[in-house]
């Protein structure tokens, strides 16, 4: 499941333009689309196989958060430690009669728990170029989790399950932010009723006030946030790169007997400086850029082949996913740079067509790899320790077709 098919059949490039950040917006689909994102035994298997604390998991119920100690008791670690040290184990008997008595489910970054999930952020990822984090909602019964709220980053939500019913009214202060010095003021007035029911999406822009409830039916959702950078963004990084100039790091003058005539003349020349960096050609894009290969993304293992560099051999089948949806990818004068992570790789040129090519798609097989990525110079054999080249560096994985 990618993004393109949460929006289907809408293009995303008509999702951008026409409802990103100007209001809710529902996307119809078959009831049973989101039902392989995450089916019930892979929800059981995460709650079996995972340890999980407060910050991670969450049982609400009219408003009220449960202690975790009341739906996951704290148990010694096998075999005792002397440290006595001692982890969280789900009990599933309190948790299944605190949601049959109404509760909700909440499970942070579903995204590390679940391969279908993690490929649905990726491929949000790639679009936005923003980090996309998903939580687990499950609830049944007709008791609201969590109060009337706005969130500080867009959402999608995507009914996998059953139904739930949205509240919404606008925002009531356009943009918020979390580091906001003021608060958006409760909403006035009647909401506009939603029943999202399961094969469709609510997206929910920032800042818009909301009320979730179940319809006395079983849910399961899932909440896809994804933040956007803002011009406060901008300008914070702007200061980073003022602190190379004398006239920003010195100190402010002081008036003197009252004249603050050298401080109308120091502001001008703040003032002159900081046009100055705004005036850079295609600034917001480098901006973009330096926060894009500052992400970290999600890490792909493809032991032992990497422990042992076997390389990908002549014969037999492979497919390759690029791993990293939010790499900037430049040419200088000393070649090629992959920056991705908070990391700067490099690479002969001729690698660029190919990497290209697999930043661009999900998966693709070698073989298409080697057609499609058009450099008459580049051999098979080239291809081949181009893709070896990024998987050691954990930009790409391989898989051997079986
Ligand atoms: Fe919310």
């Amino acid at each position: 499941m990618d993004f393109a098919s949460l929006l289907h059949p809408m293009p995303t490039e008509s999702f951008i333009s026409d409802h990103l950040g100007r209001g809710v917006c529902v996307l119809e689909g078959p009831f049973d689309r989101f039902e392989s994102i995450l089916p019930w035994a892979q929800i059981n298997d995460i709650l079996e196989r995972h340890w999980f604390d407060a910050t991670r998991i969450r049982i609400v119920k009219g408003h009220r958060h449960l202690n975790i100690s009341e739906f996951s008791p704290s148990i010694a670690t096998y075999p005792i430690s002397e440290s006595g040290l001692r982890r969280r184990q789900l009990s599933a008997e309190s948790l299944s009669r605190h949601l049959r008595d109404g509760a909700t489910l909440h499970i942070k970054s579903v995204e590390d728990l679940s391969e279908e999930v993690a490929e649905l952020a990726s491929s949000i990822e790639r679009v936005f170029k923003e980090r996309a984090s998903i939580e687990l909602l499950v609830s049944y019964g007709e008791t609201p989790g969590y109060q009337a709220h706005i969130d500080y980053v867009d959402v999608f939500a995507i009914q996998i399950y059953g139904r739930k019913k949205w509240a919404v009214w606008e925002p009531t202060r356009k943009w918020p932010l979390l580091t906001d010095p003021e608060s958006a003021p409760k909403p006035e007035g009647e909401p506009q009723e939603i029943v999202l029911t399961s094969g469709n999406v609510l997206y929910v822009p920032r800042g818009t006030w909301h009320l979730v409830t179940p319809a006395q039916d079983l849910s399961v959702h899932l909440s896809v946030s994804v933040s956007r950078r803002t011009g406060i963004d901008l300008m914070k990084w702007l200061v980073e790169g003022l602190h190379t100039m004398e006239i920003c790091r010195q100190d402010l003058p002081m008036p003197v007997d009252g004249e603050s005539a050298d401080q109308e003349q120091h502001l001008r020349q703040l003032r002159e400086t900081v046009i100055k960096f705004l005036d850079h050609p295609n600034l917001i894009d480098r901006f973009l850029a330096t926060h894009q290969a500052a992400q970290p993304f999600r890490q792909v293992f493809d032991l032992p082949r990497t422990i042992t560099g076997s390389g990908l051999g002549n014969g037999g089948g492979w497919n390759v996913r690029w791993c990293a949806p939010m790499a900037v990818v430049d040419m200088d004068p000393d070649g090629l740079v992959v920056r991705a992570g908070g990391r700067c790789h490099r690479f002969g040129a001729e690698s660029l067509p190919v990497i290209r090519f697999l930043m661009a798609r999900t998966t693709s097989s070698l073989d298409t790899v080697g057609e499609e990525a058009i450099n008459p110079a580049l051999q098979p054999s080239d291809v081949r320790r181009i893709v070896w080249d990024l998987s050691l560096a954990g930009l790409a994985v391989v898989e051997e077709i079986s």
